[in-house]
């Protein structure tokens, strides 16, 4: 019930768009340095996500000024509910102000907000929220804001993997229309990832879109989530787009590939 399933598939990733795209079409970003952040000013790590906060609404306008079509961002891990209980509270506290203050914000702005991930452990306070506001906005056009909270890659592959095994108990499909697809069709997130940025410097995929980053590009940046801006994500773009992206081919493949779609 509370599971979020997806909408559609997107286009496939080894096609000439996705080749020569610029402006990547979905743009995941692992928002981390938040503590760090704080603990360089001396302040409570709270205060770090506090400005992570207003990271998140400048990260957003710029993406959607530039053209992205899908922005997913990693607010909260299956994992994160290991910490100190008094920053997990701050951090709900948080997803329910920012809710609340960006809601008119976002819609104005034509953004269609989805919380995807396992909101079964969340308030019911919250969880209304988040159904308001993806009612609100869920005709918006500009660009798809995918907030993952209590979400994991893992817990989400495991979803996909127990909604076709229920529609082959319903004698809806069969084991062997089981495919890549069908699979990436149940995924809370179901396009493939363009560009995963990380901030805060470390190396790691920490459990997140593990089945959409298949073929995306990595970008990793020193700056600490908190100073992240639109010049920040735009240089992560420049980045991308001097990319050459294979999906498996060669590089010649690639450059007849592009040349035919011309
Ligand atoms: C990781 O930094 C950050 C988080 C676990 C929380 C992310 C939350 C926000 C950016 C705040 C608001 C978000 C939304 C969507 C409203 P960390 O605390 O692990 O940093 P550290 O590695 O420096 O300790």
């Amino acid at each position: 019930m509370y599971t979020r399933a997806p909408a559609t598939l997107s286009d496939k990733p080894a096609d000439a768009s996705a080749i020569q795209a610029v402006v990547p079409r979905h743009v995941a970003i692992i928002m981390d340095g938040n503590g760090r952040w704080a603990k360089k000013r001396g302040m409570m790590r709270l205060m770090g996500h506090r400005q992570g906060a207003k990271a998140v609404t400048r990260t957003v306008e710029a993406a959607a000024r530039m053209g992205v079509k899908t922005l997913t961002l990693f607010a909260f891990s299956s994992e994160n509910w290991k910490r100190p209980a008094d920053e997990v509270a701050g951090l709900m506290d948080l997803f329910a102000k920012v809710l609340q203050s960006e809601r008119d914000n976002l819609h104005r702005n034509q953004i269609k907000v989805r919380f995807v991930g396992d909101l079964q452990r969340f308030s019911t306070k919250l969880v209304t929220a988040i159904d308001e506001m993806e009612e609100l906005t869920r005709d918006n056009r500009a660009m798809q804001l995918n907030i993952a909270i209590n979400y994991g890659g893992r817990w989400d592959i495991c979803q996909a993997a127990r909604a076709l095994a229920l529609q082959v108990q319903a004698g809806e499909i069969t084991p062997e229309d089981i495919s890549e697809e069908r699979l990436q069709e149940q995924l809370a997130v179901v396009e493939d990832v363009d560009l995963l940025i990380r901030t805060g410097g470390e190396q790691r995929i920490s459990n997140f879109l593990l089945y959409q980053c298949a073929y995306s590009e990595f970008y990793v940046t020193d700056k600490l989530w908190p100073d992240f801006d639109g010049a920040a994500l735009q240089e992560a773009c420049a980045y991308f787009a001097q990319r050459e992206r294979r999906f498996g081919m060669t590089s010649e493949q690639v450059q007849a590939l592009a040349t035919q779609s011309k």
